[in-house]
Order: structure tokens, then sequence, then C-alpha cells
């Protein structure tokens, strides 16, 4: 199953039971999350920002799979982390390994918002998949 590492001994994050906005940038686009639809997708924890980016268009690496066994998926929650589920071990870890790290930097595959606030997200260049973006 997307998102789950089987050596990662946690629960995974509730996500949001009310809608909420996620804006990425720098692409300046901003998606309205609509709990009934959660999971999008099949890459990442059900309702993290990768599960929700990927399924609107908005290509963030995810050379794992989005099981948080890389960097890859790393993000930078500019708005709103503090309703982002708590940091596990393993994310810790792999994230330390990602250039750019801020102090709001995430792996996008495990991060579940609440949706108590809306996001401001921003995807480090080296993260977005040009080739993809914009449909191409
Ligand atoms: S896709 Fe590998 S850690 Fe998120």
């Amino acid at each position: 199953m997307g998102g789950s590492n089987p050596y990662v001994n946690q629960e995974p994050p509730q996500p949001a039971t009310a809608k909420f906005k996620i804006t990425f940038l720098p692409m300046n686009v901003t998606i309205e999350v609509d709990p009934e639809k959660i999971p999008y997708g099949h890459t990442g924890l059900p309702g993290s920002i990768l599960d929700i980016a990927l399924a609107n268009g908005i290509e963030i690496d995810h050379a794992c799979g989005g099981v948080a066994a890389c960097s890859t998926c790393h993000c930078v929650v500019r708005e709103g982390l503090d309703t982002i589920s708590e940091m596990s071990d393993t994310e810790e870890e792999e994230l330390s390994y990602a250039p750019g790290l801020t102090p709001n930097s995430r792996l996008s595959c495990q991060s579940v918002a609440n949706g108590t606030r809306n996001l401001v997200v921003y995807i480090p260049n080296w993260n977005r998949n040009i080739v993809r973006e914009g449909g191409h």
C-alpha cells in the first residue's frame, strides 16, 4: 500500500475531515482538498501533500514511491506547518539527507494536514519533475 513503510511502526495520521486549500509554490497553484476524495491515489500516506499534489498535476519527485525511504519528495511548508502530522523518526532520518533543508522542511509523502488551516507549500526546484510539469 502506498505510503506505508513496513519498517515504520507507527499508526498513519488521520487525514482532514473538512475542506481546506493548499497553494503550491513557485507555480502558484491552489488546490481545494476534498476529504471525500482521500486517498487521491496510491502514492504517499492517504491525504499527504504528495498524494494530493500528484492527483492534481503537481509533479513532485518520489523516488521510493512515497514510503519514507528517500528524500526526493522534500518540500517546505511555509504556512500551516502546525496542522501537519508529527514527524516520525524515519522521516526525520530520511529528511536529513535532503539538500536545502530548512526548519519547515518535510517529506511530502509523510505530511498529512488535519485541514484546520490552509497550507502554502514550496517545492524546491530540484524536486520538481520538469518533464511532466504542464502535461508534456
Ligand atoms: S517519496 Fe521517498 S520519502 Fe517521500
